[in-house]
């Protein structure tokens, strides 16, 4: 039996401990937000957080999120106003928008741990991050905008 908070709600899962926590989400949860790319860690489609730290929910198992608290897109914000979410509207930040909810909460954890990012730092937190429609110039400039909003609403 697995024990976890998914998005500020307590669950118990009594399957394979094993399965990938994307799976959990997607299947079990039915937040098909996150989504699946490549199932090797290698594109960040199905970045989520961990007690508030990016991880790969393709290759991580749900075992590992035992007693810890999950969030995904759907429960990044309660009304889908999250800085990085204003910030990403604003700038029109996607084009296909596969990745797009990746990159946001690879964004979001980024913001948390640098309130300011230079783009040196941006570059090298959001590279294990990729988008097949090439939308990186925007990306980045949405977490600098996403930085300006975060410090306005403090
Ligand atoms: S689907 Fe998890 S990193 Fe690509
Ligand atoms: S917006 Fe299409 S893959 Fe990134």
């Amino acid at each position: 039996m697995v024990k976890l908070t998914v998005n500020g709600t307590e669950h118990e899962f009594s399957g394979d401990p094993d399965m990938p926590l994307l799976w959990y989400l997607r299947d079990i949860q039915g937040l098909t937000g996150t989504k699946f790319g490549c199932g090797q860690a290698l594109c960040g489609a199905c970045t989520v957080h961990l007690d508030g730290a990016a991880v790969r929910s393709c290759q991580t198992p749900v075992a590992a999120a035992e007693g810890s608290s999950v969030t995904t897109i759907e429960g990044l914000s309660p009304d889908g106003n999250h800085p990085v979410q204003v910030a990403w509207r604003e700038l029109n930040v996607a084009q296909c928008g596969y990745c797009q909810t990746g990159q946001m909460m690879q964004a979001a954890a980024l913001l948390k741990d640098m309130p300011n990012p230079t783009d040196d730092q941006i570059d090298d937190q959001m590279t294990g991050n990729i988008c097949r429609c090439g939308t990186y110039t925007r990306i980045r400039a949405a977490i600098h905008q996403a930085a300006r909003l975060q410090e306005a609403a403090r």
